[in-house]
């Protein structure tokens, strides 16, 4: 049985094969701690780390590289961002479809520390617009933060025009780019974006355990972690300078090496042509689905284009046993149950049910569309009879 893979949400896979050539040269030949010594090795391994951060800008548009900072996934990111700029009393806007690692930070932070938290939702369309966020501003709002695009159902948030708002209200505006990065175009500047919180594991190629966070110079962050940073080791306290203030401890430098050539990849293909692909799977798996009787699909029409995730049922099915029938008996991977984004399944109204989760990567074909469709078709079938 032939595999597909279809939880590029969760983890893109396959990787491109520079990523596991690069991984293997840095583990062969200069595995070397970067940042903490003068020697030709750790030299070799500081300058992997600043390509990394060079081409990432590049990709995000930002313009100087030491305000990126690595860790080792979108979580750690998002906490940093989250719990180093907040503060007691603070008011934080953010959306109805968020992910754990956006609404438990958050949560957290409202049960601590007092903070107030408005959750946005779409309207009847489904659609979120900037407009609300802008009418939920308060006097003590300090930030707007948002996922750039579901990671349940794919819907795409109006980040530019978010972020247009945030900066003219003068009020912080960070983006989860969890299923974005490396598969919507990001601007930080043009889009008025603060911080952005990405992982590499996703739209990235990269390996997991890698992701990072860009700060603006503008943006006064406190760093959560504490530590040996290579520099000003004579100093009590975490330096100032960026990005050592917030990387103590030795980063994944074997990742960060594959993520580089993740992201090389991704420049050479080009964000928009990735994005197309994807959403010419996702338009043509949609609209299969939505043919197959007992199946349902979520989300908005197909005139709204979202990234490569659909989340669908089968009446009278669990999503956990479709999704295992479809691995045990068709070789086909998806996700199920309730993807990290409970706020996501109530705003799409699948909190009773979870959903079956198809998710598109680089390297999927429309023979694998085809596929998963047939199988859906015989699964649902047999849920009928
Ligand atoms: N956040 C990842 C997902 O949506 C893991 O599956």
């Amino acid at each position: 049985m032939s595999l597909i893979y279809l939880d590029n949400a969760a983890s893109t896979w396959p990787k491109p094969p520079g990523v596991k050539q690069m991984m293997a040269e840095v583990i062969d030949q200069y595995a070397a701690n970067p940042g903490r010594g003068g020697h030709t090795l750790a030299m070799k391994a500081s300058k992997i780390l600043f390509r990394t951060r060079m081409q990432l800008s590049r990709l995000f548009g930002i313009k100087n590289p030491n305000d990126l900072f690595f860790y080792m996934n979108a979580t750690q990111a998002l906490n940093q961002a989250i719990k180093g700029y907040v503060n007691e009393g603070d008011h934080v806007i953010t959306s109805s479809i968020e992910h754990n690692s956006v609404r438990r930070p958050l949560e957290y932070l409202r049960r601590e520390k007092q903070v107030e938290v408005t959750y946005v939702q779409p309207r009847e369309d489904q659609l979120f617009y900037a407009e609300d966020f802008a009418k939920a501003v308060r006097s003590n709002t300090k930030l707007i933060v948002t996922s750039h695009a579901s990671n349940l159902t794919g819907l795409i948030l109006p980040v530019g025009e978010i972020g247009a708002c945030a900066r003219a209200k003068g009020i912080a505006f960070l983006v989860d780019a969890s299923q974005t990065a490396g598969i919507l175009p990001i601007d930080v500047e043009a889009m008025g974006i603060s911080m952005l919180a990405f992982p590499g594991h996703k739209g990235l190629y990269g390996p997991q355990g890698t992701g990072g966070l860009y700060v603006s110079s503008e943006i006064d962050l406190e760093p959560l972690i504490h530590g040996g940073t290579g520099s000003q080791s004579e100093a009590i306290d975490q330096p100032a300078t960026r990005p050592d203030r917030f990387e103590a401890g030795t980063v994944n430098t074997v990742g960060l090496a594959g993520l580089l050539a993740g992201v090389e990849f991704v420049l050479e293909k080009g964000v928009e042509q990735i994005h197309q692909h994807e959403w010419n799977l996702t338009q043509k798996t949609i609209r299969l689905l939505q043919e197959i009787p007992g199946v349902e699909v979520y989300g908005p029409d197909l005139s709204v284009e979202r990234v490569g995730v659909v989340a669908c049922n089968i009446n009278g099915a669990d999503a956990s046993e479709v999704s295992f029938i479809l691995d045990q008996q068709y070789g086909i991977a998806t996700r199920a149950g309730y993807h990290c984004t409970p706020l996501g399944h109530e705003t799409f109204g699948t909190i009773n049910r979870g959903a079956v989760r198809a998710s598109f990567g680089v390297f999927n074909t429309d023979q694998d569309v085809e596929q998963f469709v047939q199988a859906m078709q015989e699964i649902a079938s047999a849920f009928r009879s």
